[in-house]
């Protein structure tokens, strides 16, 4: 594929569909949301409103690093605190594909609003054509933005989508994303799920839990960065386990390190993570987070296992 006569192409026909109207993008940092932006911006300048909906479930510094990103590419992004909104959605669900739910629905009825407030006609959408293929297979169902949304795109109020890079593939994504100029960090960016940190917290999704998950992962990343894993991350079980603080007994939380290695995330292999570092992140974990009693690593494949924990 050559990506700069793909980026030529593509912003000549979304200037020619968008014209002088507006249209919103919702970012999420990932490789995909992020070209489509740069793809749109590139097109139709200062007429794309591009919002990043902070569901409070985000890595650490995640809203602001990415913004900052693309404040320095010249394109304002718009931070959307909508954490309330999340966690009253997830309040007391333990049900993984309730959480699930809960998720996907607060996402659309937020990202809704933004749409509905912008006026604008249009919307770039960050689909690639692994999704379009999962969609049709019923393997996920979250992609149609507007019909999760209860808005017919063509009847309801005329909205249009638009999907620069739905003929694409990951790794083409990454080189129009490269090309596009924007950094590594995003090009190369791990994939994150949608439900984000939710995904990964079994039982309650609170703030506090979200906090300790936030906390473990930073410091997994660190740890695993320079093995360039397919993805690396914490979990938070909902049992306890007994430990040692100060000579008196507690019973603290059990966090699971999770790095797998993967093409497509079909089938994924636990990472040959040297017991070096391992063993350094259990330290790091426990020392910062006290209320974390134990820290296993997960030796599970993909099947049977998932990748992400819900
Ligand atoms: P699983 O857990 O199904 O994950 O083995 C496969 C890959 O997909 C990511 N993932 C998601 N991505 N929305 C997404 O955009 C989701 O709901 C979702 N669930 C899982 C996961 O991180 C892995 O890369």
């Amino acid at each position: 594929m050559n990506a700069k006569k793909f980026i030529e192409n593509q912003v000549d026909e979304i200037a020619g569909t968008i014209g002088r109207e507006k249209a919103i993008s919702a970012l999420s940092g990932g490789v995909d949301s992020s070209a489509c932006t740069v793809l749109a911006h590139r097109a139709i300048g200062s007429q794309l409103k591009s919002v990043f909906i902070d569901t409070g479930l985000m890595r650490a510094g995640e809203p602001q690093s990415v913004a900052a990103i693309f404040a320095g590419l010249g394109i304002k992004v718009e931070i959307v605190d909508t954490k309330k909104e999340f966690f009253a959605a997830l309040k007391g669900k333990t049900d993984p594909e309730e959480k699930r739910k809960a998720f996907r629905y607060a996402f659309y009825s937020s990202f809704g609003r933004q749409v509905l407030k912008s006026r604008a006609p249009f919307l770039i959408q960050g689909t690639i054509a692994a999704d379009i293929i999962e969609t049709q297979k019923g393997v996920k169902t979250q992609h149609n933005i507007l019909e999760q949304i209860g808005i017919d795109p063509q009847k309801g109020f005329g909205f249009k989508v638009v999907e620069p890079v739905k003929e694409l593939f990951k790794h083409e994504v990454r080189l129009v994303a490269r090309e596009l100029g924007l950094p590594e960090e995003i090009y190369n960016r791990m994939p994150f799920p949608g439900p984000a940190l939710a995904t990964r917290i079994i039982g309650e999704v609170t703030p506090e839990r979200v906090a300790l998950v936030r906390a473990a992962t930073v410091i997994v990343e660190e740890e695993t960065a320079p093995l360039k894993p397919f993805q690396a991350f914490a979990v938070l079980l909902a049992d306890k386990g007994t430990g040692i603080a100060g000579g008196a007994r507690t019973f603290g939380d059990i966090l699971i390190i999770r790095s797998v290695e993967s093409k497509d995330a079909m089938t994924a292999e636990p990472s040959p993570i040297p017991f070096e570092i391992l063993t350094r992140m259990a330290r790091r974990i426990t020392k910062t987070l006290p209320r974390v009693s134990r820290v296993a690593y997960e030796l599970t494949s993909k099947p049977p296992a998932t990748i992400e924990y819900i």
